[in-house]
């Protein structure tokens, strides 16, 4: 299957899933509000990434807080391939030093927006293409 449709009803805010989609772990995180401004209140200028690496966005999109997440009227919506950019281990979710995603493997730190931040991984978690077909229903593909 090219697409799947996951039923995002239960997340409640500060609340995670996981879903398999071409073979890949997809992380879906419902934000809260103090992970969405931590996310928003990060100057690009101090990001090791500044792209979006976000799929529904134009290549050179920069990677604000909103470009990383569902869009201004979705921002508490987080949509990443979970897999590792520096050589694809799954980081673990709400850890490392910005309460974002951590991985294990080399010590790579993403923040709330999936944006690396720290250790050896080169850029942000990939955004993968997906759109809302509902409130409470996300198509990834
Ligand atoms: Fe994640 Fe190396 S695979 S830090």
């Amino acid at each position: 299957l090219a697409s799947i449709e996951v039923d995002v009803a239960s997340l409640t805010p500060g609340m995670s899933l996981t879903v398999k989609w071409r073979g890949k772990p997809i992380f879906i995180r419902n934000r809260t509000p103090e992970e969405v401004k931590a996310a928003a209140d990060v100057a690009l200028s101090d990001l090791k990434d500044p792209i979006a690496r976000n799929a529904n966005l134009p290549p050179d999109a920069p990677a604000t807080g909103t470009d990383r997440s569902g869009g201004k009227d979705k921002e508490n919506w987080i949509v990443m391939v979970g897999t590792c950019t520096h050589l694809g281990c799954v980081p673990l979710g709400q850890a490392g030093e910005y309460n974002g995603w951590f991985c294990p493997c080399h010590g790579s730190v993403y923040d709330t927006a999936g944006r690396i931040r720290k250790g050896p991984a080169p850029q942000n978690l990939a955004i993968p293409t997906f759109s809302f077909v509902s409130d409470t229903k996300i198509k990834i593909g």
